[in-house]
């Protein structure tokens, strides 16, 4: 059976051309920029490396990458999505550096690559959407040398404060459709042991805060489809998430809008 979990199987949606567009809006807004640059310090990623990102996407951090590693560096991106991998083509074209990334097919518990070949191998908002990411996690110390890093970052959805005149329902909402949605919803506290169950050495946590207080485009759409969710999932009825909607509506009008959701970088090296 299909996992409710649009990223699990991309190929297969019918909407995955908006869910790749829905990528690249969360990259492009400035606090998820800040958020980015501030894990990729903290790994940290330096010119020269050959780094592979496991669950690239439409390539948001590829690019931010190339830029990073600079002219004598390397950056892989692997996805198993045929489909975002080609859209990831035609976006890093234009971008500085794209000479520099190669994109793969092939899935991150089977890693096409030999033994201790990256310097640096990054998962960034792809563990939460892997039923079993042990496998995943071990693969990507295998193909990292010795003394390179393992950097995982993802966001947390226990961890999600938005301001609504109706905190019972927010609840209700948020939390019951992650709860229908995803393997594990609270993957980003789960990171750091991950990395040392895996068998990586000097694990070390960075928590980071993405914040809107003006619901910028992508925090509207993230808010209508988890009231899209809520609706297909049965807990709420469309009356009531077309209210909720009009709830955060009201606030932004107010100058009360806040929305915040905790992301878990965690790193560690490879023994
Ligand atoms: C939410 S997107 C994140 C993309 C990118 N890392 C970013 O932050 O913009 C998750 C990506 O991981 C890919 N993915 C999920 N599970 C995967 C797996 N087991 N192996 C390879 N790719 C996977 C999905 O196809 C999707 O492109």
């Amino acid at each position: 059976m299909l996992s409710p979990d649009p990223w699990r199987a991309l190929d297969a949606q019918p909407n995955v051309h908006a869910l790749i567009a829905g990528l690249e809006k969360r990259g492009s807004t400035p606090a998820q920029t800040r958020l980015r640059a501030r894990f990729l310090r903290f790994v940290p990623v330096r010119a020269g490396q050959r780094v592979l990102e496991v669950g690239c996407g439409s390539g948001v951090v590829l690019r931010d990458l190339a830029a990073r590693v600079g002219r004598r560096g390397e950056v892989v991106g692997l996805d198993h999505s045929r489909t975002i991998l080609a859209a990831a083509r035609r976006l890093c074209r234009p971008a500085p550096g794209c000479g520099r990334i190669v994109l793969r097919h092939g899935e991150g518990g089977r890693l096409p690559f030999a033994t201790g070949r990256f310097d640096v191998t990054l998962g960034i908002t792809v563990i939460l959407h892997v039923a079993d990411p042990l496998p995943v996690v071990r693969e990507m110390a295998r193909v990292t040398r010795p003394g390179g890093r393992v950097g995982l970052q993802d966001q947390d959805f226990g961890m999600v404060a938005a301001t609504h005149p109706d905190r019972d329902l927010t609840h209700h909402i948020l939390d019951g459709v992650v709860k229908h949605l995803y393997e594990e919803p609270y993957s980003g506290r789960r990171l750091p042991g991950l990395l040392r169950e895996a068998g990586l050495a000097s694990v070390r946590l960075l928590t980071d805060v993405f914040q809107d207080t003006t619901l910028e485009p992508w925090t509207k759409t993230f808010l209508e489809r988890r009231a899209e969710y809520a609706v297909s999932f049965g807990l709420v009825d469309a009356a009531t998430a077309q209210r909720w909607l009009d709830g955060f509506t009201a606030l932004v009008a107010a100058g009360s809008f806040v929305f915040t959701m905790n992301y878990y970088g965690a790193v560690g090296a490879r023994p």
